[in-house]
């Protein structure tokens, strides 16, 4: 049983070759410094689910910080420390490594911030959400790879549960009860019976509503990020939690279906290389967003700490979204390049997909196509080129580099030659110089 919890193997068969030298460096500094150091969380976690994961985090029994200065020193990385929380951050080649002294917390009244004080490993990962997150590595040379399980997160992980490590658990953070959801959805798990005992129990005392809306709105943005975050949502509908994200949200199978073609729209655009993943949070929200009646956005839009464009984008999606995608339909039916690049001229293809995300897939997918390659073209003439033809500066250069636009757009243009010509005959058009 015991070699069981070796997992030195383990860690060289899926560890990169850079990861597991820097792992035996820590633990030989560790045992330099007398300190016992391990990774803990979602690291064990996802190694043991054979899921990728390189957010290192150590715990140390000791002084942390001293741990992580030396470690800092050793690998020449940058250093962040945070004296107050006894945590420090490392920054090595663009690998972060959060370095914490083993503590214990406890909080003063529910849903507040913990206090903390240093303690040792089993109290420090008692504190944690579920017992799948509480599991460590030891990196100390003598017992580099050993498994320290003090809650049965391992056999959870096996029978795939979620399981709080205390009763108070969601009543200290309700945060967790939306981990759980998360966690449940990402890895096709459960809650354990209690567990979802407890949750019901933290969500009929309405303890959600003591989260700040900042930390809410962090919480529905990491369900967002999530790979599929839709069967996520709709245990959040299952649970009757929408009332503390946005309230007035009404859930419907139309609404499901929509988050679902954005899933696919985004996969998609993945795919092409359109698509930054970082942003793929905001077509799901603004395709919630769109579900709200004018006093529901106006809540979110008061709650949440969204940028001026995301702003921008639910108020138009609410106030032009119909009349966009009615032009949109009428493109698809045989429209202009130019005519496209007008109707969508201030949109984003985050905006856009929300927007589309009632319409079949494939026409989409025409329609992006068509905007993509609108996106890539430009025109070679510059204001420079007019200027050289003696034509005073001026509102005119705008317009004329309009036409030119269009043109170039619908390919009746089709080459910095042919933009010059025309650039003649456009000047000729408008009264400047003679045919001679
Ligand atoms: N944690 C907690 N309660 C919370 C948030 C976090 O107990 N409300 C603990 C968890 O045990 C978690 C650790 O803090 O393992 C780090 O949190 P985070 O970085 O959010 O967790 P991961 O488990 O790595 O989640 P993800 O895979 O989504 O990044």
């Amino acid at each position: 049983l015991l070699d069981d919890n070796r997992l030195d193997i383990l860690l060289e068969e899926r560890l990169p070759e850079k990861i597991l030298h820097l792992f035996h460096n820590i633990g030989q500094l560790a045992d330099e410094a007398n300190v016992k150091v391990y990774v803990v969380g979602g690291f064990v976690r996802d190694l043991l689910l054979g899921v990728e994961n390189l957010d290192i985090d150590l715990v140390v029994e000791g002084d942390g910080i001293a741990f992580s200065t030396r470690l800092a020193r050793f690998l020449r990385a940058r250093l962040r420390v945070h004296e107050k929380f006894g945590t420090a951050m490392l920054v090595w080649d663009d690998q972060k490594i959060d370095v914490a002294t083993a503590r214990r917390e406890f909080y003063q009244h529910p849903a507040a911030l913990p206090q903390v004080e240093a303690s040792n490993l089993r109290q420090d990962l008692y504190r944690r959400d579920f017992t799948i997150n509480a599991l460590a590595i030891q990196l100390n040379l003598p017992a580099f790879g050993y498994l320290v399980d003090f809650f049965s997160g391992r056999r959870d992980l096996e029978q795939g549960l979620i399981r709080v490590l205390y009763n108070l658990s969601f009543v200290e953070d309700p945060t967790r009860i939306i981990r759980a959801i998360r966690f449940e959805q990402r890895y096709g798990f459960m809650m354990e019976a209690e567990t979802l005992e407890f949750a019901h129990e933290a969500i009929s005392r309405k303890m959600i509503g003591e989260v700040s809306f900042e930390r809410m709105f962090d919480e529905l943005l990491l369900i967002l990020q999530e790979k599929n975050p839709v069967p996520a949502l709709c245990r959040v509908t299952e649970f009757g939690i929408w009332e503390f994200f946005l309230p007035d949200l009404q859930w419907s199978d139309g609404l499901e279906s929509e988050l679902a073609n954005v899933t696919t729209l985004q996969h998609l655009l993945k795919e092409q290389q359109w698509w930054d993943s970082k942003s793929q949070w905001i077509s799901y929200f603004l395709v919630l967003t769109k579900h709200l009646k004018p006093d529901g956005i106006e809540v979110a839009l008061q709650r949440y700490p969204l940028k001026l464009w995301i702003r921008e984008a639910i108020v138009t999606i609410s106030e032009e979204g119909f009349r966009v995608a009615q032009e949109l339909d009428k493109w698809l039916k045989g429209g202009k390049n130019s005519e496209l690049d007008e109707i969508l001229q201030g949109w984003s293809v985050e905006a856009f997909l929300s927007l589309r995300a009632t319409y079949p897939v494939q026409e989409t997918i025409l329609l992006l196509e068509a905007w993509q390659a609108i996106r890539k073209t430009s025109i070679s003439i510059t204001g420079n080129d007019i200027k050289a033809l003696g034509i005073k500066p001026g509102p005119i250069y705008g317009e004329i580099m309009n036409r030119l636009r269009v043109e170039r757009l619908d390919g009746t243009v089709q080459s910095s030659e042919e933009e010059r010509q025309r650039l003649r005959e456009i000047l000729i058009e408008l009264g400047y110089g003679s045919k001679d």
